[in-house]
């Protein structure tokens, strides 16, 4: 592999005691040393920095051509990111002081350079188009369960190059980001209108069941692995993106998606605080992406357009997908929507600032600098 085991030892016994503070500075704000040694992240579309332009298939969902990536600081090119700019992993990763999410597993191993990344900042398993169910668009992404064990792979590789006491220190201090389930509810309604019929109480409960037992599999499994901090993004009102919002002939969001996932952030905060009763030391912090944006208000936020997708065409911008050719808006800071699925740049800045150290209501029990600052 050529890296010197002896020098990366020291490096991550420095990095984890703090000794190498890089920090980067945000706009507008006062420079922030990092706040964890290293973040791991798990996620779909909304926290992927390129898994998918590594998997095979033409079924598998990419933002590897323009207009993605356009206000990208520095390359304004694609990287895979479903954004304009920098998405909510990139936001939250900031504030704990990183430049940028930790780089994507398959990009890593592709360039040989999982070690050293995966040790001095962290290493995104995030792939667009995945759910909390392997079965959620099966066959095009990198399912929850199949990260958490690129994760474990990665841990063993670490474990060979610097040890397993160091290893051990270093998962335990770092932050592991989740952001999922969106895509799970968008089958869950597609698979419904697909058999002419609408959801009942027990296809609901049967679902809840599963995504609950699934994703607290996963957390158990990272935790059994050595990990003891979790920030866990819930599920927003994905009945509120432009793609959905075109189905109601209003324009307005369609309720049922929105009651879906709202009943599902429920039942995932409660089942996060029996993990933590169960867990000794087991901390966490759920970033309540439902509450945040379907409390704030996007015109007091400075967005003209809290609808319609930036990059698109057609009503509400949802009629096509962003690419050459499509339809940009003028002003992408002023649109909460870049395409018609994901957040902005900016509105992605926004929602990353409320979790990291907002009001208090955004995130429970703790905010996401409290769970980076807690004393494991
Ligand atoms: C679905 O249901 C509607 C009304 O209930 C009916 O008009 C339509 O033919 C059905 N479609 C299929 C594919 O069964
Ligand atoms: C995940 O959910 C599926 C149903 O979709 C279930 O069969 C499986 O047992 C669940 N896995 C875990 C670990 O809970
Ligand atoms: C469509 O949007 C309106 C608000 O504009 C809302 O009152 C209505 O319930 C929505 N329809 C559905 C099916 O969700």
């Amino acid at each position: 592999m050529g890296y010197n085991n002896l020098a990366m030892k020291a490096l991550v016994v420095s990095i984890v005691l703090g000794v190498v503070a890089a920090g980067v500075e945000l706009p507008g704000n006062k420079k922030v040393a990092r706040q964890v040694p290293a973040i791991y992240v798990f996620g779909d579309s909304t926290m992927d920095v390129g898994n998918n332009n590594y998997l095979p298939g033409n079924e598998v969902p990419r933002a590897d051509h323009p207009y993605y990536g356009v206000d990208l600081p520095g390359s304004g090119k694609p990287t895979g990111r479903f954004s304009n700019g920098y998405n909510v992993a990139d936001f939250v990763a900031r504030n704990l002081g990183f430049e940028k999410s930790p780089l994507a597993y398959l990009v890593l191993k592709a360039r040989n350079y999982l070690i050293p990344s995966s040790i001095t900042r962290g290493v995104s398993y995030a792939s667009a188009g995945s759910g909390i169910l392997d079965s959620t668009n099966a066959g095009g992404n990198i399912p929850l369960w199949q990260q958490v064990r690129l994760f474990e792979s990665t841990k063993a590789e670490m474990e060979a190059t610097v040890g397993p006491q160091a290893v051990s220190h270093l998962v335990s201090k770092s932050f592991f980001l989740f952001g999922i389930g969106s895509n799970d509810f968008f089958a869950f309604t597609r698979e419904l209108a697909k058999q002419n019929r609408s959801a009942t109480q027990s296809d609901v409960a049967a679902l809840y069941g599963s995504l609950v037992s699934n994703y607290s599999a996963s957390i158990t499994e990272l935790y059994t692995l050595g990990a003891r901090k979790f920030g866990i993004i819930n599920v927003g009102p994905v009945g509120c993106v432009p793609r959905v919002r075109v189905l109601n002939a209003t324009g307005g969001c369609v309720d049922a998606l929105n009651q879906l996932a709202a009943g599902f952030d429920v039942a995932l905060s409660s089942k996060l605080a029996e993990l933590a009763a169960k867990l000794p030391g087991m901390a966490y912090s759920v970033a309540d992406s439902f509450g945040y944006a379907s409390g704030t208000d996007p015109k007091a936020a400075g967005f003209v357009s809290a609808d319609s997708a930036c990059c698109g065409g057609g009503r509400l911008g949802a009629d096509a997908d962003c690419q050459l050719g499509a339809t940009l808006c003028a002003d992408r800071d002023r649109f909460l929507f870049w395409d018609r699925v994901h957040p902005s740049q900016r509105s992605a800045m926004l929602s990353a600032q409320a979790f990291y150290d907002g009001p208090a209501h955004f995130t429970s029990p703790i905010t996401f600098k409290q769970l980076a600052q807690h004393n494991i």
